[in-house]
């Protein structure tokens, strides 16, 4: 296939780019600058100088393509819109990748007991609201003949593949453990997230560009984890003393407001079914602190 993926020299969508190549795909993929573009070319992707601003560009890449990746931003509509003014009638799959902080409830680092199933999301926060509507958007798109789906994965582990590049979560907790000497958690750290080793992400994607039935949400995960857990994991890897409780302001003071309140602090437990049995997808790792503990740093 002749696939378009957006990012791709991001963590996800240069995983995926980078898979898709060894499975004997063509990829074209949408970078920023001739730096990232001279990365791509290396690993045999075709690089597209642009951004998601630019509509007519990935309209054009979209209707030129077998599929479509878009893994750049969960929350760009424009480019999702212009993704899809480029595939209407096609049939053609348009994989949109999400984040399951759709259902985070910013809890300040306490646990919670929710556990969600795909075909039972609860009213998002204010703050994930829009995030939400282009989830929907892609939805829908199954209505207009595009064979669409929502990838909403939960906590990312793993090195990525091919591209240099650092996941959204973990890599943060760490630089403020090498930078500080402690490492520290939201609050008290027992909330809990979904997890994925990278590479069961990027199979899934694999999977989904052949099986997927238009307009299915997929939660992506294969285990979870409490955030004590993990820093009190990454704590002996560094070969440090105990993970700290943090303030939420002093974690916001460092991670900013959306990642201390969504990524670092609140739950986001949920169970993935449709990938399981429409995809046929069976992840191999499962168990985050392992992978801290022994491959993280
Ligand atoms: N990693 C996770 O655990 C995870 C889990 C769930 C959801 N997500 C979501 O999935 C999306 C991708 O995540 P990621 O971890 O792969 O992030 P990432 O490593 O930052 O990759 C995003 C890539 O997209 C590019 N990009 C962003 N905005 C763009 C724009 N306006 N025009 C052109 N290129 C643009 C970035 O370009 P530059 O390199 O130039 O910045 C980067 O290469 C994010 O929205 C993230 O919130 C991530």
């Amino acid at each position: 296939m002749n696939v378009f993926v957006t990012g791709a020299a991001g963590f996800i969508g240069g995983s995926i780019a980078t898979g898709l190549i060894r499975a004997g795909h063509q990829v074209n993929g949408l970078v920023r600058n001739a730096e990232q573009a001279s990365e791509l070319a290396a690993l045999g992707i075709n690089p597209v100088i642009g951004t998601l601003e630019d509509s007519a560009l990935l309209t054009a890449q979209a209707r030129a393509a077998d599929a479509v990746i878009n893994a750049a931003s969960s929350d760009h509509r424009g480019a999702v819109e212009a993704l899809l003014e480029g595939l209407r009638g096609s049939n053609k799959v348009l994989l949109h990748t999400s984040g399951s902080s759709i259902v985070g409830d910013a809890s300040g680092g306490l646990a919670s007991a929710d556990i969600y199933q795909e075909n039972n999301l609860p009213e998002p926060t204010v703050d994930k609201a829009a995030r939400v509507a282009i989830d929907n958007l892609v939805l829908a798109a199954a209505k207009d003949g595009v064979n669409s789906a929502v990838i909403c994965n939960t906590l990312i582990y793993g090195h990525s593949l091919g591209v240099k590049r650092d996941s959204v979560q973990l890599p943060r907790l760490l630089k403020q453990a090498r930078k500080s000497g402690v490492v520290r958690h939201v609050g008290p750290g027992r909330n809990i997230w979904s997890n994925v080793h990278i590479e069961d992400v990027v199979e899934l994607y694999l999977l989904a560009l052949t099986r997927n039935r238009p307009g299915t949400f997929y939660f992506v995960e294969s285990g979870e984890a409490s955030f004590l857990d993990m820093t009190t994991a990454m704590a002996r890897a560094l070969d440090l003393g105990e993970p700290q409780d943090w303030p939420l302001a002093d974690a916001e003071a460092e991670w900013g407001y959306e990642m201390a309140n969504y990524g670092l602090g609140s739950n986001s437990r949920v169970r993935g079914r449709h990938a399981r049995e429409l995809l046929g997808w069976a992840p191999k790792r499962t168990s985050v602190v392992e992978w801290i503990l022994n491959e993280m740093v």
